[in-house]
C-alpha cells in the first residue's frame, strides 16, 4: 500500500481507512495533505476489493481547519487563480462509494466541511464541530455556509458561523449533523463495523442509494422524487437486484455478484 506524509491508509475486509495524519498540526489541511488525500481516495474508488470508505483523524482532532499559516500568505490573485479550496477538496464531496466520517475531537472550520462532505458522521463524544473562520475575518470556504443550513437548519447555522463558537458532540447528534455518538474507545470500532455492513451490499446499489439522496441537496422535492423513481427503476436492470429479489423468497443469504 502506498504511504503518504501527510495520510495514513490501510484496509481492513473490505472496508478502505484514511487517517489524516498532521498530529503537530492538529491535521490541519494543508494544500500537501489535500493532494495526499486525493491519490488515497482515488486508489480506494478504484479498487474492486473496497466497498465503502471511512476518514478519520486522531482523537484530538478530526482536523482544525485548513492551514491557517499556509493561508495567511496569499493574496487575492493567488486564490482566485488556485481556484483555492475547489482544486482537491471537493473530492471527498465526488467520491462514489460511500464514506463514512469517524470523528473524534476538533472537526473545525474546513475540518467540519470535510466532515460534512462525508454521507454521515458518527462522532466520539469529544467531538467539537464549529466554524470558526469569522473569528479569522472571513467566511467558510469548502461548503460550510451552504451545506450546514441544510443539514442543521438555519438558526443553528447562523449561529455557529456568526459566532464562530464550537457545539460538542451531543449537540451536533440534537441537530442532525451527527448520526450517532460513540465513547471514544469506540469510535473507530463502530465506524468500521457500520462501513463493513455498508461494503457488505451490492455496490452499485449503495453507490445508487447515495446518489439518490445526495439529489434530495440539489433539487426541489418533484425533480428529486422523480430522480428516485428513474432511479429505483434503473436498479431492475441489476443482476443484484434480481439476486437480492430471489434470495429474500428463497429464505437464503444474497450472494452478491458485484461487492
Ligand atoms: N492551521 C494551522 N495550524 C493550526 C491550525 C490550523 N487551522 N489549528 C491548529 N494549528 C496548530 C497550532 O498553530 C499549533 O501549532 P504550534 O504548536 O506550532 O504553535 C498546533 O496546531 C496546536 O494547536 P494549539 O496550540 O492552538 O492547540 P490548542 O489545544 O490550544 O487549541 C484549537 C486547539 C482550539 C483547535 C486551536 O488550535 C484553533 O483555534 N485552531 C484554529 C481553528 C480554526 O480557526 N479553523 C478554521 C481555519 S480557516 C478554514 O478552515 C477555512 C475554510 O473554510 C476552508
Amino acid at each position: 500500500m502506498t504511504t503518504y506524509e501527510n495520510i495514513q491508509v490501510e484496509t481492513k475486509g473490505r472496508v478502505g481507512i484514511v487517517r489524516l495524519n498532521r498530529p503537530k498540526a492538529l491535521n490541519a489541511l494543508c494544500a500537501a495533505l489535500i493532494v495526499d488525500l486525493g491519490h488515497a481516495l482515488d486508489a480506494f474508488e478504484a479498487d474492486p476489493g473496497v466497498g465503502c470508505i471511512v476518514l478519520t483523524g486522531s482523537d484530538k482532532a478530526f482536523a482544525a481547519g485548513a492551514d491557517i499559516k499556509e493561508m495567511k500568505e496569499k493574496s487575492y490573485q493567488d486564490v482566485f487563480l488556485q481556484d483555492f479550496i475547489t482544486v482537491g477538496w471537493e473530492k471527498v464531496s465526488q467520491v462514489r462509494k460511500p464514506i463514512v466520517a469517524a470523528v473524534a475531537g476538533y472537526a473545525l472550520g474546513g475540518g467540519c466541511e470535510m466532515a460534512m462532505m462525508c454521507d454521515f458522521i458518527i462522532a466520539a463524544d469529544n467531538a467539537r464541530f464549529g466554524q470558526p473562520e469569522i473569528t479569522l475575518g472571513t467566511i467558510p470556504g469548502a461548503g460550510g455556509t451552504q451545506r450546514l443550513p441544510r443539514f442543521i437548519g438555519k438558526a443553528k447555522a447562523m449561529d455557529l458561523v456568526l459566532t464562530g463558537r464550537m457545539m460538542d458532540a451531543a449537540e451536533a447528534e440534537r441537530c442532525g449533523l451527527v448520526s450517532r455518538i460513540v465513547p471514544l474507545d469506540k469510535l473507530m470500532d463502530e465506524a468500521i463495523a457500520a462501513a463493513e455492513k455498508i461494503a457488505s451490499m451490492s455496490l452499485p446499489a449503495t453507490m445508487v442509494a447515495k446518489e439518490a439522496v445526495n439529489q434530495a441537496f440539489e433539487t426541489p422535492l418533484a425533480t428529486g422524487i422523480r430522480f428516485e423513481r428513474r432511479t429505483f427503476h434503473a436498479t431492475f436492470a441489476f443482476d443484484d437486484r434480481v439476486e437480492g429479489m430471489n434470495a429474500f423468497a428463497d429464505k437464503r443469504k444474497a450472494a452478491w455478484k458485484h461487492r
